[in-house]
């Protein structure tokens, strides 16, 4: 694979250039002149080896966001490991679509892109190897009432279940692991005769929400924070420590909490933006390089963030939800490279796909980390990798800032071996 031609120029703060930005797309105009923190911009050059020789690209670095917590639609609020905040995708759909423009996202987690995507009254595509990544994605698209979501839990037989998995014993007590098997149960069963509903739906989302955490807003005794479960022997270990047991927690009341919580978010205006795209939405479990149920050149605007590498666990993280939702975490074909080259070939397959899908003139923001301490900048592998699949690099978007203590342990920012900065590589079909 192509190794980058050499390093990133020393930045210089872009007004020092007296040039205009090369192509001066209108978003690299705005880039260039970024003031909103009161930093101005620095500029580089991101220099890779393409096939065809060297490919220079434009590249900006500011904080193009607020760093401050929690500034997003209150409807994003579920967690999730090394999902980004809404703002990223609101930047890019802002700019380069219109509404009734359709957005996918080709790993989309839990969403973020598209729901910010159906927010703003685009068209949501999407598709992600874990069938968890729909379930908490669709119920968000068409919020119910919280008097029908209560109705339901008030209605639910929450008594007649045996424990089912005496190991969770390390993270619920007896009697709230009862209510979890068989609210699990009822949703199976009620998803294998093809009668779950929007309020079930939306309920096993704010329930697989609620699994594990670190407070008692969570079903289980403190542990990790809440976008991943450790094991039952790790949980074990915690007890210990911590000289705890897990303590009694009232499932219906922990669920309609939660749920209040996000539709309190939602407002009458957004319930019509949402009713207004829900129904065209396209969302698959499917691996990025196969997406069947997406139509040729339907696509205006990618915005999406792969695994990078093999830094985040997601099959290790997200095992209790994918139990919880009868999910087989294990035959799960998640993207783990252990090399640059074995990543930079499963990319390859995954533009190769997003050439068929997107529009003629359509865009892809691509946003990659920075991973292994900075030595490896994956925007540098991803330059030939999309140029190759008939992608136009337009510029490299560095969004800079210091990540806060709560952005550390929500998984967005992992400064020993994950991302530090967010690093997006724009590029025009
Ligand atoms: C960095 S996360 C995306 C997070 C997303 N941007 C968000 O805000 O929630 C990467 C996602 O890619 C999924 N994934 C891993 N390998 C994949 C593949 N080959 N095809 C599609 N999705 C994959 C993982 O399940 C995970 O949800």
């Amino acid at each position: 694979m192509p190794k980058s031609a050499q390093k990133n120029r020393q930045p210089m703060l872009f007004d020092e250039l007296r040039r205009e930005p090369e192509g001066t797309s209108p978003i690299a105009r705005e880039l260039a002149g970024w003031r909103a923190f009161g930093k101005r911009t620095a500029y580089s050059t991101t220099v890779a080896a393409g096939a065809s020789g060297r490919i220079v690209v434009d590249t900006f670095t500011n904080e193009y966001w607020s760093s401050a917590q929690r500034q997003g639609h209150g409807l994003h609020e579920v967690s999730y490991r090394a999902c980004f905040k809404p703002e990223l995708p609101a930047f890019f759909v802002e700019r380069l679509t219109r509404p009734g423009d359709v957005v996918h996202d080709p790993f989309m987690g839990r969403g973020t892109t598209l729901l910010e995507a159906a927010l703003r009254g685009r068209v949501p595509f999407g598709n992600d190897v874990n069938p968890l990544s729909a379930m908490l994605l669709r119920p968000r698209l068409s919020p119910p009432r919280q008097a029908d979501v209560e109705a339901r839990l008030a209605a639910l037989d929450l008594g007649a279940c045996e424990v089912v998995r005496e190991d969770l014993l390390a993270f619920y007590h007896p009697d709230t692991l009862r209510e979890i098997g068989a609210l699990r149960s009822y949703l199976l069963a009620r998803a294998r005769e093809g009668t779950l509903d929007a309020v079930d739906d939306w309920i096993r989302m704010v329930a697989v929400n609620r699994l594990t955490g670190h407070s008692p807003g969570f079903l289980s005794v403190y542990t990790m924070p809440p976008n991943q479960a450790v094991s039952v022997a790790a949980q074990l270990r915690i007890n210990e420590k911590r000289n705890q047991t897990p303590p009694r927690r009232d499932l219906r009341a922990v669920v309609a909490r939660k749920s209040k919580a996000l539709l309190a978010a939602v407002s009458d205006e957004d319930r019509a933006t949402l009713a207004a795209v829900a129904s065209r939405a396209v969302l698959s479990t499917a691996p990025a390089n196969a997406t069947p149920s997406i139509p040729d050149a339907s696509i205006d605007l990618v915005v999406t963030s792969p695994p990078f590498l093999d830094i985040v666990q997601y099959k290790d993280d997200n095992w209790l939800r994918c139990w919880f939702c009868g999910i087989d975490a294990e035959s799960v074909q998640i993207t783990m490279a252990r090399t640059v080259d074995a990543w930079a070939a499963s990319m390859r397959a995954a533009f190769l796909e997003l050439r068929r899908v997107v529009k003629p003139g359509g865009h892809v923001a691509f946003e990659v980390g920075e991973v292994r301490r900075g030595s490896v900048r994956l925007e540098e592998v991803v330059l030939p990798v999309a140029a190759t699949a008939g992608f136009q690099p337009e510029l490299v978007m560095i969004h800079a800032q210091k990540f806060t203590k709560t952005a550390n342990c929500w998984g967005i920012g992992n400064n020993d071996k994950g991302t530090n900065t967010q690093r997006v590589v724009v590029l025009r079909r």
